[in-house]
């Protein structure tokens, strides 16, 4: 990725992920009762969002960050992994803390979402948790959900906050209270609007799993290109 090639958003946040930031990642979900259990969870809904995308034969998971899923995605002793993160800093440390037996099967590289050097049809399925919600601009996530249509030769499995929950109702409560805030990095998209981008984008829904279904904003939807 070229960062003089106008065609690939730059987006702030994704600025944010320094070598300090990557460390501090790596123990945040790992920190307390709450968070762990959380992430159990969240590991949970993407292992059934796997088997509804038909337990697919190679993955690449972008962006890794700091390697949560992969002794998930590695439970298939057949399969064959890829990772990928805009920042080398997260892939570092995944390397460095994650067990050796999994890291030795994955092969790592520094990549954007909206551009990724690998050829069309590269992999059976591309794995994106906790990117998309970051996107605020449709059409960015347009440009990201057609470069994964090219580099995927079946499914995308891909996590996000949606509406029609109690947190995002709160959260949108909270948002009018704070119009001046100039910086944003985390967006809650309307249900209909981000599926209608996602068949736009060129893919079917398959289905979809929910963190806490009418709790949670979280949700991963299995997309099937077509
Ligand atoms: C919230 S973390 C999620 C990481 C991992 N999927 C997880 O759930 O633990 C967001 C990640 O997106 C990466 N990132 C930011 N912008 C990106 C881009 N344009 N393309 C690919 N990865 C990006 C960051 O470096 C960071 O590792």
């Amino acid at each position: 990725m070229s960062e003089t090639d106008k065609d690939v958003p730059n987006l702030e946040f994704s600025e944010k992920y320094t070598d300090e930031h990557a460390r501090a990642y790596f123990h945040k979900h790992m920190d307390g009762f709450w968070r762990n259990l959380s992430n159990k969870r969240e590991i949970s809904i993407a292992r059934k969002a796997l088997k509804l995308a038909g337990h697919p034969r190679t993955v690449l998971d972008l962006p890794s960050g700091t390697g949560r899923f992969w002794s998930m995605l590695a439970e298939d002793e057949g399969r064959k992994l890829y990772a990928a993160d805009y920042n080398q800093s997260m892939l570092n440390v995944a390397l460095e803390e994650r067990p050796r037996e999994i890291t030795r099967r994955i092969e790592t590289f520094q990549a954007s979402a909206f551009d990724i050097p690998k050829p069309d049809n590269f992999v059976e399925c591309i794995f994106s948790m906790r990117l998309l919600h970051h996107i605020g601009e449709r059409e960015d996530r347009m440009k990201m959900l057609r470069e994964f249509h090219r580099v995927t030769s079946d499914t995308v499995v891909v996590s996000l906050w949606v509406d029609g929950n109690y947190k995002a109702r709160k959260r949108a409560r909270l948002e009018q209270h704070r119009r001046h805030k100039k910086y944003q990095n985390r967006f809650v998209q309307p249900r209909e609007s981000i599926e209608a981008e996602m068949r736009e984008a060129g893919f079917e829904i398959v289905d979809h799993v929910d963190f806490l279904k009418y709790y949670a904003m979280w949700r991963i939807y299995v997309l099937r290109k077509k």
